[in-house]
Parts: structure tokens; C-alpha cells; sequence
């Protein structure tokens, strides 16, 4: 058999101890073993940022992130993004108003891009278009470009770069 080890993690909430393959990603973890396929998978290769989630609080591609690595992690996936599946997050609610996808392959990893991109800039954290020498701490002003700068690591293949970023304005304002 090939060489796995047991891992714990919480995946929204909920936790899970399971063996592990050392080759297995998190995204095939998440979509074959916990049945939560929210997170999609695009190219496969860390390009398209579909397969994005939580882990810690920070954003991830779940396609190229060993399983393995994760033991006792806090991951969230867009399925854990709402209150409990019945109130949905305020981005959420945002991306619905705004129009903000036509396909929907890319959502959910828009969403957890996003929701992860705005405690990274509320932590100060700079971006290519602030100033990347900037001190960590320094308020960021989260206009248009800078929304753009921080979430093109996500691609959307429809084009609904406009809506998007109107749905992340609505909620920073
Ligand atoms: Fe992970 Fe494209 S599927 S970045
Ligand atoms: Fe279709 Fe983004 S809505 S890829």
C-alpha cells in the first residue's frame, strides 16, 4: 500500500480523523472522502484559483496543498463560509445582488478567495499595487485596483470580473 498517515482537521466545523495518502491533495480530500464538492477543480496546477478554501484562516489552493500537511488544521470551504447553511454570508448575499457570476465554476473559489483576502488587507498585509515595502499594519485602502491586484489569483472564465469586484466593495463599505 502506499505510505499515509492519520491526520485530524476540522473541516467547517466539523472534525474528521482520517487516513491519508501522502500523495492525496486536500481538494480530492474534501470533494471524494467529505463529499463537500463546493471547491472545484479547474486546472489542477495552482493557475485558476477555483479549488481555493480556508486553512487557518488563510487562502489556499486546496489542489496543490498535500492532505497530509493539514493535521489538526481549521479548514473552511464555501460550504462552512454561511451561518450554519442557513444564513449566507454577506459576500454571498453580495455576489447574488451583484450578478457576480454566470457558470458559477469559479464561485465558490472567488468567495473564499475573497473572504480570505479581506483579513489579510484588514491585517495590513501589503499588495503589489499598494506598495510592497509597505510596514505590515498600515491601513489599506481597498479600491477597485486593489481588489483586482489582491483576487487575480482567481480566474473567472465568464468574465464576471465587474460583478465580483462590485460584490467585495459592498461589503467593505
Ligand atoms: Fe487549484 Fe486551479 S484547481 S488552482
Ligand atoms: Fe463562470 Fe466564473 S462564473 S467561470
Amino acid at each position: 500500500p502506499a505510505p499515509g498517515s492519520e491526520i485530524t482537521l476540522r473541516v467547517n466545523g466539523k472534525p474528521h480523523t482520517l487516513y491519508v495518502d501522502h500523495r492525496r491533495v486536500l481538494l480530492d480530500l474534501l470533494r471524494e472522502d467529505l463529499g463537500l464538492t463546493g471547491a472545484k477543480k479547474g486546472c489542477d496546477h495552482g493557475q485558476c484559483g477555483a479549488c481555493t478554501v480556508l486553512a487557518g484562516g488563510r487562502r489556499l489552493n486546496s489542489c496543490l496543498l498535500l492532505a497530509v500537511t493539514l493535521d489538526g488544521a481549521e479548514v473552511t470551504t464555501v460550504e462552512g463560509l454561511g451561518d450554519d447553511g442557513e444564513e449566507p454570508h454577506p459576500l454571498q448575499r453580495a455576489f447574488l445582488d451583484r450578478d457576480a457570476f454566470q457558470c458559477g465554476y469559479c464561485t465558490p473559489g472567488q468567495l473564499c478567495s475573497a473572504v480570505g483576502m479581506l483579513a489579510e488587507a484588514a491585517a495590513g498585509h501589503p499588495s503589489h499595487v499598494t506598495d510592497p515595502a509597505a510596514p505590515s499594519g498600515r491601513p489599506v485602502a481597498l479600491d477597485r485596483p486593489e481588489i483586482r491586484e489582491r483576487m487575480s489569483g482567481n480566474l473567472c472564465r465568464c468574465g464576471a470580473y465587474p460583478g465580483i469586484v462590485a460584490a467585495v466593495e459592498d461589503v467593505i463599505r
